[in-house]
């Protein structure tokens, strides 16, 4: 079966196909990253105009890279949520049209569960029970999962995610937007431990996350000190380690109560590779396993849409005509395909 993955859930138009048997065969991207920067977020509106503008042209290119056609497609997969309302509607209406007039079937993908799979692309053979976190630019989470579909929260963020504190205190530091990966470059170039930041509620039971707070302790710092480079990397390499001890300290807790061994680690901020190594040690201490998208897949991506959409298309093969999308949908909503 070959699925063609469509993501237009924020700021990236992402198509893939993936081939249930061979794998991957095509995979673009394009990233609105240019039209957002200059406004320092990311700009609603621009973002479904510009999806629009792409989606359609990134899937003839798609088509190209798999030396494909449209005919040749057995299935479509689209992200239908969480996400951007009007940047949802473009992927899933030509999404759906698209299986309509082909005949084939099309399934709405939840972007988390599309996160939460996309260690899969490389490792097919993830063991469940395992503690995913989640940590992108809009959502923190912990999950409890026992096998596809059967996700249990067990913490999340109850203010900034990750990733939003990330893009926040890189802004502060004069990066540009998205910040995250700008700001772990110039970590790199920092005193350790020249500045500490607190861990925030590693002092409290639970498994929840606040990172508004750092922000603003980055923005005292700068603000009682002269400004020079040296200071902002200093600055960044404080926070940053501060925001991956606490997300270790919370996954020990998190293996710890759930009494699973494996992990898996998913959403933009698992690019970051301070992050990566940290829980890479976790499980190596714990003698477990931990299951990491590549770097490019992190991010994201059509095709982790497209093997969401293998995975339950094999199971289900229901083709319904509605198109909902949804700015919120916990995946603790989902069932097993
Ligand atoms: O998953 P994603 O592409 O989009 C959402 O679904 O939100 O995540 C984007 C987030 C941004 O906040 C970005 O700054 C962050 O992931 N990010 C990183 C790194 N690469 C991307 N944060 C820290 N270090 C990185 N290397
Ligand atoms: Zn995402």
């Amino acid at each position: 079966m070959r699925v063609l993955g469509i993501e237009t859930s924020c700021d990236e138009t992402g198509i893939a196909i993936y081939d249930s048997t061979v794998g991957l065969l095509a995979n673009q991207l394009h990233s609105q990253t240019k039209i957002h920067t200059h406004y320092g977020g990311i700009v609603p509106e621009l973002a479904s105009r510009n999806h629009m503008k792409n989606t359609l042209p990134l899937i003839e290119t798609a088509l190209k890279e798999a030396k494909l056609k449209i005919e040749d497609i057995n299935a479509v997969a689209y992200t239908a949520g969480p996400g951007l309302i009007g940047s949802l509607l473009v992927g899933s209406c030509i999404g759906r049209a698209l299986a309509f007039s082909l005949k084939i079937p099309s399934i709405a993908i939840n972007h988390m569960e599309g996160h939460l799979l996309s260690p899969m692309l490389e490792n097919p053979q993830l063991n469940f029970p395992l503690v995913a976190l989640l940590v992108s630019g809009g959502h923190t989470q912990l999950i409890s999962a026992t096998g596809i579909g059967s996700y249990t929260l067990m913490g999340e963020s109850l203010d900034d995610a990750a990733g939003e504190a990330f893009d926040k205190t890189a802004k502060l530091l004069g990066l540009s937007y998205p910040g995250g990966p700008l700001l772990s470059k110039l970590a790199a170039k920092g005193v350790r431990k020249r500045f500490i930041f607190p861990r925030p509620m590693t002092n409290r039971k639970g498994l929840d996350f606040s990172f508004s707070g750092l922000k603003t302790f980055a923005a005292n710092i700068i603000y009682n000190n002269e400004n020079t480079q040296q200071m902002r990397a200093d600055i960044a390499c404080a926070f940053q380690d501060a925001i991956v001890d606490t997300l270790v300290i919370k996954c020990r807790r998190a293996l710890d109560q759930s009494g699973f061994n494996t992990m898996a680690l998913a959403g933009g901020v698992s690019a970051n590779s301070l992050l990566r190594s940290r829980l890479k040690d976790l499980m190596i201490q714990r003698n477990g396993k931990i299951f990491c998208a590549r770097p490019e897949f992190c991010t994201d991506n059509g095709a982790m849409i497209a093997y969401a959409g293998i995975v339950r298309l094999q199971k289900n093969l229901d083709n319904p005509l509605n198109i909902t999308v949804r700015a919120r949908w916990p995946l603790s909503e989902l069932t097993a395909p």
